[in-house]
């Protein structure tokens, strides 16, 4: 394989892969790894192999160090039966990423990105997260002995707070504002030898291609009609959007589906850009929605993401809280607890039959991108209900009440 260098994604200016130029030098757009135009499935026992021996002809490694695996990916595609019935649709699928070993899609990007540091000489890792990241990071760094740096929000919950420090890493509680944070952290990582893996950096970017990779495997190459990604810095959505692309290059697949970039209303910067059909998007001043893991009021990748809807023909929409937490529950109806921010894709199919885009006989995948046990807050929200009864008049409470 040739050696594949970072290229900007506006302007097209050329980064060496041996750096850690996350950011154009030129245009301060994120950056990513060239796209790979043919490549093959190594089609070898799937159940003895890691994302990136099985993909890793689409991926820039020529070497790869299988042992800083986690068993990540490989997630499952289940289909929502009761879902499909309510919202009067043939086929939804679900892509269960809180299968994941820290629950959730970050550690695909998580692995690609200590990979690419290890490479580079790196002794050092960091990121910036409100959760998931951090919680990936923190886990991967401990696994491959890697120095750690985790800064998080000055207000994150202990309920979030205490999972990353079982890792024991550097876990720094900042003031300030979050989406300055993203790029100061790039800044002190350059500074002090850390590799910064962040949202969106383009490691992150190439992990994420495997969601679309097993989708297109686990679907027996008959592509879905859409995917839908809850979006909040855009690394995800990008790297969806790569995967496919990449697959269709190589002949794998012939069409990709149409993505749409689903947001929570109390914070959508990309999906007023979107509306607007603005190129670039601007700072939400205050984001509030349950669903946190995706509110990012200034996303890194938001203009590359207005950038590949427009290239790609995809949608943007955003949904209100109460349509998120009623997701949630209709989520768990088919067996699957996802986080508030996972339950988004799903809201956002009740608005897209409401307006009449989707008829009902569309093959539409939901990606599910964490667990609902990340955030047990959600619980306050649900009228969620139990029974109290002895031991003695357990039979007799059972024949009567049921
Ligand atoms: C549960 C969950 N869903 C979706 C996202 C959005 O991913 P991205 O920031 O890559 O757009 C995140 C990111 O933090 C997340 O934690
Ligand atoms: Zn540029």
């Amino acid at each position: 394989m040739k050696e594949l260098n970072l290229v900007c994604t506006k302007c097209g200016i050329v980064h060496s892969i041996k750096s850690t130029y996350f950011r154009c030098q030129s245009c301060g757009e994120p950056t990513e790894v060239e796209k790979i135009e043919h490549g093959k499935i190594k089609t070898k026992n799937p159940l003895r192999q890691n994302i990136m021996e099985r993909y890793q002809e689409f991926l820039p490694f020529k070497e790869i160090d299988s042992a800083l695996s986690l068993g990540e990916g490989f997630t499952p595609l289940v289909k929502g039966y009761k879902t499909s019935k309510a919202l009067e649709l043939n086929d939804v699928y679900f892509k269960n990423e809180s299968q994941n070993p820290t629950w959730s899609f970050k550690d695909r990007g998580t692995l690609l990105g200590i990979q690419h540091a290890l490479k580079l000489g790196y002794k050092r890792i960091g990121t910036v997260s409100t959760g998931n990241m951090a919680v990936s990071v923190a886990a991967y760094g401990s696994k491959a002995g890697f120095e750690t740096f985790i800064f998080v929000k000055n207000d994150l919950a202990p309920e979030k707070l205490n999972p990353i420090a079982i890792y024991n890493p550097h876990l720094i509680k900042v003031d300030g504002d979050y989406g300055k944070l993203y790029f100061k952290s790039l800044e002190i990582g350059n500074k002090n030898d850390i590799y910064f893996i962040n949202s969106d950096v383009p490691f992150r970017v190439e992990g994420s291609k495997t969601i679309a990779y097993e989708i297109c495997e686990q679907l027996n190459f008959d592509m879905p009609d859409y995917v839908i990604v809850p979006t909040s810095a855009g690394g995800n959505i990008r790297g969806i959007i790569k995967g496919f692309d990449e697959f269709k290059s190589a002949g794998l697949i012939n069409k990709i589906p149409r993505i749409v970039c689903a947001q929570a209303s109390g914070c959508s910067p990309i999906t007023n850009g979107f509306i607007k059909n603005h190129k670039s998007i601007e700072r939400i001043e205050n984001p509030q929605t349950i669903a946190h893991g995706i509110e990012n009021p200034f996303p890194p990748s938001g203009n590359e993401v207005l950038r590949q809807l427009e290239e790609k023909n995809g949608l943007c929409i955003s949904v209100d809280d109460e349509s998120i937490l009623k997701a949630q529950k209709l989520l768990a109806s088919d067996g699957i607890f996802g986080q508030p921010a996972s339950a988004v894709p799903v809201a956002a199919i009740e608005k897209l039959k409401k307006q009449k885009i989707l008829k009902g006989d569309e093959k539409i995948v939901c990606i599910v991108t964490g667990s609902g046990l990340k955030y047990t807050a959600a619980f306050e929200r649900h009228n969620l209900r139990h029974y109290n009864t002895t031991i003695d008049d357990l039979e007799k409470f059972v024949a009567d009440k049921f």
